[in-house]
């Protein structure tokens, strides 16, 4: 029988036309790959950019799947600052960070400590090399609480863990007081660590942080949070006038909560449109996962022009990011209001720009999917197993980047979308 796992591709060490037929582990990625080999929005190739503008072919369409929620991959004072750091630097500081640090990683780390207002900082190249090397470090043979809602990444660190020796517990989304039952049933002279994300890649909302922060304290367990799409966005003081908050410092700033028993984990590969992660952390912890995490020893760097983008970023995050985070939070409320118009169900209650719609049936996922990239809207299509059946449809990611008249386009779309399609619907229409 064939499976739709036979592998095609030429394998040049053995000189034959296909490999053999892998073993078909089970169905559930099924619906993905077969819109990845036939959707015009999955696994595309993109032949140009202008501005949040991209072209498939010859089809332009309107970027709403892009992370670069700040716009820094455009800014043009952010990619000037490029050249001379290449030209002082080389292309890439190719020793790993223990056995040549770059001083730009200093400076970096530095800067991002006093914008956190976390007692250090520790910078490697992605999160996902973050969560599979230092969850393992931090858990031990202790246990690893996950949230059901926690990325992926987050999942395959903790897999790791339990690999190595450790319990894996599964925490309800929403539940603290599921967390609290799991804590409270542990031993404990166990190490316990709890992994949730921040700003949720999927729904666009913050978890309860102060709830899970002080129930983590009260069972001495590190709560340790991915906010890959919070940091950025949401930071210090925010009011009702500007709720992401200021200097897009992060969640731990944007509850005014402490760094103790916190681990905080971002990426500047969001917002900040630079391929680099990190860890807020203790000093003390900071030295250890220096010498007893892979990536630090072993993982090359950052490309330098990362390094800079980071750098300029900071200094157009200082001068600008409030104006920017400002024009980006209203565009991302005329698209929820047309949403409410409309009627339509969304997760997001938030009014962050990460904004998932829900079809009325998960079948209808490789039209509606067509239907807007013929109309010229690019978003990411949230297929099963990547979000439950319920939850089967797309994700739009505003940026500051969209022009009005794309926010404009946007609206009209999603306006004709729910007359054709049968979308889930809010309870209460607006
Ligand atoms: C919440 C979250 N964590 C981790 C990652 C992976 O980040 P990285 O590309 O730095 O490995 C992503 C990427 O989309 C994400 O959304």
């Amino acid at each position: 029988m064939t499976s739709t796992w036979a592998v095609t591709r030429p394998v040049p060490w053995s000189g034959a036309e296909t490999l053999p037929e892998l073993p078909r582990a089970d169905t559930r990625w099924d619906d993905l790959e077969r819109l990845r080999s036939s959707h015009p929005m999955v696994d595309a190739v993109i032949d140009a950019v202008n501005g949040r503008r991209i072209r498939i072919g010859d089809h332009w369409l309107s970027d709403f799947a892009s992370c670069n929620y700040l716009g820094f991959d455009l800014h043009p004072e952010i990619m000037a600052s490029v050249e001379p750091a290449v030209r002082r630097w080389g292309t890439h500081p190719s020793w790993s960070r223990l056995l040549g640090n770059p001083r730009p990683y200093v400076e970096i780390e530095e800067r991002l400590t006093e914008l956190l207002g976390a007692p250090d900082s520790l910078v490697l190249p992605t999160i996902t090399l973050i969560h599979t090397s230092v969850i393992p470090v931090l858990v031990g043979q202790g246990a690893v609480l996950v949230d059901a809602q926690a990325h992926k990444t987050i999942y395959e660190g903790a897999a790791i863990a339990k690999g190595a020796g450790a319990t894996l517990h599964r925490v309800r989304a929403n539940d603290p007081e599921h967390l609290e039952d799991i804590l409270r049933s542990l031993p404990p002279n166990v190490s316990k660590v709890f992994c949730i994300d921040g700003v949720n890649s999927m729904t666009g909302n913050a978890p309860d942080l102060p709830v899970y922060a002080r129930i983590c304290r009260e069972y001495d367990a590190l709560l340790y949070v991915d906010d890959a799409h919070g940091f950025g966005i949401i930071g210090e003081s925010p009011t009702e006038r500007m709720p992401y908050g200021r200097r897009g410092n992060s969640i731990v700033r944007f509850y005014d909560e402490s760094y103790d028993n916190v681990v905080l984990v971002a990426g500047f590969s969001k917002s900040y449109s630079s391929l680099a992660a990190f860890l807020a952390l203790p000093t003390s912890l900071k030295n250890y996962l220096k010498v007893a995490a892979p990536p630090y020893l072993y993982s090359g760097p950052s490309p330098t022009a990362s390094l800079a983008t980071i750098l300029a970023g900071f200094d157009v995050n200082d001068a600008e990011g409030d104006i920017i985070r400002w024009s980006l939070c209203q565009k991302t409320h005329r698209v929820l209001s047309q949403i409410k118009k409309l009627g339509l169900r969304t997760l997001n209650t938030s009014g962050y720009p990460v904004i998932e719609l829900p079809l009325g049936h998960a079948d209808d996922i490789d039209a509606v999917g067509k239907f807007l990239f013929d109309r010229g809207i690019y978003v990411t299509l949230a297929p099963y197993p990547l979000v439950p059946r319920a939850q089967v449809g797309f994700r739009v990611q505003v940026t500051a980047a969209n022009d009005d008249s794309q926010i404009e386009q946007l609206n009209d779309v999603l306006a004709e979308l729910s007359e054709r399609f049968e979308m889930q619907r809010a309870e209460q229409p607006g």
